[in-house]
């Protein structure tokens, strides 16, 4: 694993946004694996400055996000369709019919998981796959669990992710319990991962998902059984790995 150390949340947006321009620079029809949460908006705001500046061409990009919320509309504001179109997609060359986000309102979500599934086989293999980290070790929406689930699946939220992400909506109750993920298989299969942490919340689990065992309890711990993983925070989440 490579661990890149940057100085604060913007250094760390743009180390990142270097690592993913390179994919796009050296393979135009790079197929890029994309998260949610706070932590990449930060280096999608760099892949946009990167495209305004004529540098990055994503014409020929494919990407596949790694999961969604059971119930939201793909135009709700905490979807995660929504997200992807506001954050990066609406700013850059990508054809929509290139992006890929699992469909939270589908009516029969096995069935939906299954198209997931094909559709990341279909793009034969995700180059690069970026992935944030819940408090709890989750990525994705992999929550800690007796077992790595391979493929995409529906899963339960935990209290505690329900907790974290209740800031975005206007009332607890409205954070749906529900969610779409691509599995850890699915995860693991990609070429490069790519991970970003932020902030001295995420020192702790940081530290149990690199230093500490390997189990489905800390469903990041996984990560390091990858061959090319580059782990790049800033300074306060890194702090307990160094
Ligand atoms: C959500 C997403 C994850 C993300 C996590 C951490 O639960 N499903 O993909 O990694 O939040 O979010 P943040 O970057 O805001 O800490």
């Amino acid at each position: 694993m490579r661990i890149i150390v940057a100085e604060n949340y913007e250094a760390m947006s743009r180390q990142a946004a270097n690592i993913l321009s390179s994919h796009v620079t050296m393979k135009p029809d790079c197929v890029l694996g994309l998260a949610t949460g706070s932590t990449p908006i930060g280096t999608y705001q760099e892949l946009i400055k990167r495209y305004e500046a004529g540098d990055l061409d994503f014409s020929q990009v494919k990407t596949v996000n790694l999961d969604e919320y059971v119930g939201l509309e793909p135009t709700h504001d905490q979807s995660y369709r929504y997200f992807m179109q506001t954050q990066l997609f609406d700013h850059i060359n990508v054809k929509p019919e290139n992006t890929n986000v699992p469909q939270g309102m589908a009516q029969d979500v096995e069935a939906e998981c299954a198209r997931y599934n094909a559709v990341i086989a279909s793009m034969g293999g995700i180059d690069v796959q970026v992935l944030g980290m819940g408090h709890n070790g989750h990525i994705g929406f992999n929550e800690p669990a007796e077992i790595f689930e391979k493929e995409t699946h529906k899963v339960e939220l935990q209290d505690s992710t329900i907790e974290a992400n209740a800031r975005f909506f206007a009332t607890r109750d409205e954070v749906p319990r529900y969610a779409i993920t691509m599995g850890i298989q699915s995860i693991m299969q990609a070429r490069q991962i790519l991970v970003v942490v932020s902030g001295a919340g995420k020192a702790d689990i940081v530290e149990k998902a690199f230093r500490g065992p390997v189990t489905p309890k800390v469903p990041a711990s996984i990560l390091q059984m990858h061959p090319d993983v580059i782990l790049v925070g800033d300074k306060e989440a890194l702090s307990k790995l160094l």
